[in-house]
């Protein structure tokens, strides 16, 4: 594909952007090489465009498609169950055979409510937080996403780190105008995986902080695993001053495990939000907790609402994403595709004379141009080559294979060891190349 063409795409893009926002319904979707692309179809771990490129997926939508494009189980079971109707207004069986699932599966989920994506489900927990404890504000850390809604798109700007200042009180910039500006009284940010950091402020701060929120791995800057102890730390903080631990798992949630990242570390939050993997791209998302936090919910305390949550489709979908990953069980194989993936990057890259650093447990990891030999929070990655990357990753993709343009990569389980070796080989031309 070295002579590749985009020129459908690029036809469609203009008539996009004469209805469609800048041609696209969400923001990082114009952020494609070389532009935004028009998708015709996709199957296991192959996206197809209009102008007929053939795509290795590791991109996989952003996460959600954790057992492949278009998987027959999953197409069936939406089709079936939809035939009955799409949405009641009221409950349905399913419904419950999912909720009773997650109950059983996820440590933390005693209750739970579904939403639409993970947007909506923290903004729930955090209102939950709120009510339980009477306190305002929230305590989340620098370059961890939590959704875009007003009082979480913060810190995530991309500035260098001297523009982040001190450590202890990090400035915190807003990610897009027309934010309100007494968000920013609503949370304390810290740079993330410093224990004595956070004890210290919590200490300083308890009775303003109603909930830590945490992503378990920091999947969205440079996938950083927790330091030991700092998870553990945490928990016992929150529950030494009656804080709700929330565990973000919109990425780790049935990708670290099935049981999400609550289980791989042996920490059980008071909150977590599940969505992306939970699906295979319909979208649902769950806020689970244990009782003593979700029964602010269950009581009407906390109004937790929404026309189009727990639809039919979305229902079957996650029901039958989740009998797949019982059924199959893809996680030791996810591990070791991805780590043989990110040993070969790393020995091309060796090869090829490049300092990309290759990071992250497995069924997801990072890429980054740096000299760094670990990349330990959100500043260290302010600081890698982006331009170099962004050159990789459209080599790549001009080559059919797909990575998301941050340098995040996803394994699911569709794919196979030729998979791996092939985009090894593709990584080791381009890298040479560069
Ligand atoms: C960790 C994390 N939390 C929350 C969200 C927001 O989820 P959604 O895009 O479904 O609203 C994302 C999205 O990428 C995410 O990665």
């Amino acid at each position: 594909m070295e002579n590749v063409s985009y020129a459908k795409s690029a036809s469609l893009l203009e008539r996009a952007k004469k209805v469609l926002a800048g041609g696209v319904s969400s923001e990082f979707r114009k952020y494609n090489h070389p532009h935004a692309i028009f998708y015709s179809h996709a199957e296991g771990s192959r996206i197809y465009d209009v102008d007929g490129n053939e795509y290795l997926d590791f991109t996989l939508s952003q996460g959600p498609l954790i057992i492949g494009h278009s998987h027959p189980h999953v197409l069936k079971s939406v089709a079936e169950y939809t035939e009955r109707g799409q949405l009641f207004a009221g409950q349905h069986m399913k419904e419950i055979e999912l909720a009773e699932k997650i109950n059983q599966l996820i440590p933390s989920a005693e209750l739970m409510r579904f939403c639409l994506d993970g947007s909506s489900a923290v903004h729930t927990a955090f209102r939950v937080a709120r009510a339980k404890t009477g306190r305002k504000k929230f305590l989340r850390f620098e370059g961890h996403y939590h959704g875009w809604f007003d009082n979480v798109a913060w810190g995530l700007s991309g500035k260098d780190a001297a523009a982040l200042g001190d450590r202890e009180q990090p400035n915190a910039f807003p990610w897009s105008d027309g934010l309100p500006e007494h968000a920013r009284e609503e949370f304390i940010i810290l740079p993330w995986n410093d224990l004595a950091l956070l004890k210290e402020t919590v200490e300083k701060h308890q009775h303003e902080i109603a909930a830590i929120i945490t992503e378990p791995v920091m999947c969205n800057n440079g996938c950083i695993l927790p330091e030991e102890g700092f998870l553990e730390g945490m928990r016992e903080l929150c529950t030494k001053y009656g804080i709700a631990l929330i565990f973000d798992e919109v990425i780790t949630g049935f990708r670290l495990s099935i049981s999400g990242a609550q289980d791989y570390f042996g920490i059980t939050p008071d909150m977590s939000i599940f969505a992306k993997a939970m699906g295979s791209g319909y979208p649902i998302s769950a806020i689970v907790g244990k009782k003593e936090w979700m029964q602010a919910i269950e009581n009407a305390k906390v109004i937790h609402a929404g026309t189009m949550n727990a639809s039919n489709p979305t229902i079957a979908a996650a029901l039958a994403t989740i009998e797949v990953l019982e059924q199959e069980q893809p996680y030791d194989r996810m591990f070791q595709l991805g780590n043989r993936l990110m040993e070969g990057l790393r020995k091309a890259a060796a090869d090829a004379n490049q300092d990309l650093l290759v990071q992250g447990p497995g069924p997801m990891f990072n890429t980054a141009f740096t000299d760094l030999a670990v990349i330990k929070d959100h500043r260290d990655t302010l600081a890698c080559d982006k331009a170099r990357l962004g050159k990789f990753i459209a080599q790549m993709h001009d080559r059919g294979v797909r990575v998301i343009g941050r340098g995040l990569w996803y394994i699911n389980a569709v794919h196979t060891v030729e998979d791996i070796d092939h985009a090894i080989k593709v990584a080791s031309d381009v890298l040479k190349k560069m």
